[in-house]
Order: structure tokens, then sequence, then C-alpha cells
């Protein structure tokens, strides 16, 4: 298995736990890379010439395609082992959490060192699309809290989504940040922030990047879930990283009007609702002073950007893997959304991983030609991002 970074706070693991997470991770990597692309050749070779065949033409939506291909054995064996890989995945994980879930919350207790802060709310209403699914079949979802100071839910994510890549985010799965703050860095090099907010942080794997490369910003990040928020403020500290973290809705936060100089997320769009996300648009514009930016980054890409073949790909997200949001994501024209609530530019576009921002020229460009479509595999979501981005 990859290095993943160690610190106060990740769930450490015995022989046999160690062993089922390593049978995790290499099951996911060997569908993403080796199972995953032969849906195509499903697709290709059989599904599309036999639809053709028995119609007399060629399927001309996601759902026709879609449809034939859940009658493809090869299709239908790729998608029961990804749910199943999913499951023990989690399985794997969640059970050296549990073992150790008292030391871990002792582990949080410890005061922090760098002057980051963390602000909970616990009469703060759960968003029903939050509540009512356990997003990506994480057990519990992100905010089931059974013991005090809970923080089991951030535990799970952090070891969890780390194989849930295959490593590919780096060994503190920051990369996200990483390429945002390389984009910033190589785009706009007098940009320099007083205060940035992270939407929708998690337990901060990418805000980690933000204080690293605007060492003199104050940063600020909110999620609705506490679980998350006290996981990913004692690891924040644990790791040197000041990060003023608090409970919040991105749809309505308690920040003044015209604070921030940069507002981001990373993936929070395609865990939203449809009204959330235009309501989470126009309090980044409420809370940007004006002239400055937003910038979004997801791994939901638009369908417009996709053969058929990929959108179904895509969709199998929403329909098995507990992600109810990710079509309405993949159909929804988000800078057009961003100019409808009154930013004064708005544009979308791909950016490439970067590894180095002091050093990656990364720029905004349209999809690379040998984008794999498995959003949990090769390169969607891995080593290509979708981003939006938008001036007050
Ligand atoms: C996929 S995770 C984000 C991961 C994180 N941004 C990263 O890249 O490391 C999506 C997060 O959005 C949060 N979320 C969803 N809706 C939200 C809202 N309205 N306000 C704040 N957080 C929200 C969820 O609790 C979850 O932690």
């Amino acid at each position: 298995m990859l290095h993943q970074a160690k610190h106060a706070v990740l769930p450490q693991t015995d022989h046999d736990e160690l062993a089922r997470q390593e049978f995790a991770f290499t099951l996911k990597t060997h569908i993403s890379t080796d199972v995953g692309p032969g849906t195509r050749d499903a697709a290709h070779v059989r599904v599309i010439p036999k639809f053709a065949r028995d119609r007399g033409r060629q399927p001309q939506t996601r759902v026709e395609l879609r449809d034939a291909m859940d009658d493809d054995p090869y299709h239908q064996m790729w998608g029961s082992l990804t749910r199943l890989a999913q499951e023990v995945m989690w399985d794997s994980v969640e059970e050296s959490v549990a073992r150790q879930l008292p030391e871990l919350i002792g582990a949080a207790r410890a005061p922090g060192k760098t002057g980051g802060s963390l602000k909970l709310n616990p009469s703060l209403a759960m968003p029903r699309y939050m509540s009512a699914v356990d997003i990506h079949a994480m057990p519990g979802g992100y905010a089931a809290e059974v013991t005090e100071d809970d923080l089991r839910a951030g535990a799970i994510f952090d070891r969890g989504t780390f194989i849930n890549v295959c490593g590919t985010q780096g060994p503190l799965h920051d990369a996200r940040g990483r390429t945002l703050c390389s984009y910033l860095r190589h785009n706009y090099p007098a940009f320099r922030p007083k205060r940035i907010l992270d939407m929708g942080c998690s337990i901060g794997q990418a805000t980690l990047a933000y204080p690293k490369h605007f060492p003199d910003a104050q940063v600020h990040a909110v999620d609705v879930a506490a679980p998350l928020l006290r996981y990913g403020h004692a690891r924040a500290e644990a790791l040197g990283r000041r990060i003023h973290f608090s409970q919040q809705n991105a749809e309505t936060t308690d920040f003044p009007d015209d604070h921030f100089d940069l507002v981001v997320s990373h993936l929070l769009f395609h865990e939203t609702s449809s009204p959330a996300l235009e309501k989470i648009i126009r309090e980044c514009h409420r809370v940007l002073r004006p002239g400055e930016k937003m910038i979004h980054l997801e791994l939901g890409l638009p369908y417009k950007d996709m053969d058929l073949y990929e959108q179904v790909i895509h969709d199998w997200q929403t329909l098995n893997n507990a992600e109810p949001f990710w079509a309405k994501i993949n159909s929804t024209d988000t800078a057009a959304l961003a100019r409808k609530v009154g930013f004064r530019e708005a544009t979308s576009g791909y950016l490439e991983r970067s590894e180095h921002p002091e050093e990656d020229e990364t720029t905004l460009g349209p999809k690379p030609n040998d984008t794999d479509a498995h959003p949990q595999g090769a390169r969607v979501g891995c080593e290509v991002f979708y981003v939006m981005q938008g001036t007050k």
C-alpha cells in the first residue's frame, strides 16, 4: 500500500486489520486499472452493436445505453465487484477505528500548538440531503455521534478515502488543495489573500494546502458534521497547520459580508441538492470582497464532455454507490449559475493534479483526450479535476 502520512489521530492497524485494508486497497486498484476499462469493450464490442441490430439505430441517451448495459454480464460483474470493494473498504477501516476510538478521542483533546481553532454548534440543523443518506456508502454517514466528543466518522473518512482513491492524492490526501494553490500561484502570482474560506471541508484534507502556500492568510474551514470537524482540527494541529474550523452550513454562514479574498471548495458540489447548490454559490458571493474569487473543484464532470459510455459509468455512482446528487451536478452549468446569482464573470475547465505548487504551471484547459471514465479509478477525480471559478 502507498504511504499515508502518520499523525496523532490517524487510526493505527494491527496485523489483521492492515491485511484486510491492504486487500481492500489492492482490490480497488485492480478494479479501477484492470477490470474497469473492460466495460468500455463491453459497451462497444457487444452492447451497442446488439442495440443497433435490435433497434435499427444507435442508443441516443445514457438511459438507453445504461438499460442495455445492465444486461451485460461483464458490466454486471464490474458493478458488483465495485460495490463489494466499497463495502469491504469501509468495513476494514471501521473495525480498527472502533477498537481504538477512546484513545483517538483522548489524543484529539490534547491542546493544539498552531493557534488554530474549533467552534461547534450543536443546535445546527443537519440538511436533509446529508442526514437522509450515508454518502458513498460510508457506514453511519458523516454526522453520526454515539459518544462524547465523537470523531469516529472523521477517523473512518481519513483512512477510508486514502484507500478509496488508492493513495493517489498523496500521503496527506491534500492534492485537491495543492492543485488549486498551484493554479492560483501560477495564474495570479501577485495574489496574496488575507482571508480564505474552504466550504464543505470535511476533515480538512484539501484545506491543509492553504496555510502552507498562503502562510500570511487566515484560513477558515466549515462543514456541517461535528465528528469530521473534531477530527480535522486535531489532525491539522498535529500536522502543524493553523486552520479555524467551524460547524456551519455553507448555505448560510455567520461570516460578515465582503469578508474573504478567496472562497474554495473541493468535492462539495456533487454532495449537495440543487436548491442547496444555488444557495451555497449565493453565499460565496455574499462573503467575498468585490473583485475577489471563488474556485470550486469537483470530480462530478459535465455530461456534455462525455460520450454515452462515460455517462453510464458516472451514473453508476448515482444509482449504486449512494451518491444521489452526482448526476445532478454532471448536468448543471455551475458557471451559468454563478453568473445568475451575481458573479461578474464565471468560467469552468479542467486542471491536472499538481504535485508541486511552487513549480507546476497549472492552467485551466479542456478535458484531456485520454481521460479515463472511471470516477473512483484512474484519471478522473485522481489526476484531473473539473473546476468552476467566479469573480465577484
Ligand atoms: C466529499 S466531502 C469534501 C471533502 C473535502 N472538501 C476534501 O476535499 O478533502 C463533502 C463534505 O461536504 C460537507 N457538506 C455537504 N453539504 C454541506 C453544507 N451545506 N455545508 C457545509 N458542509 C457541507 C459534508 O459534510 C462533507 O464533509
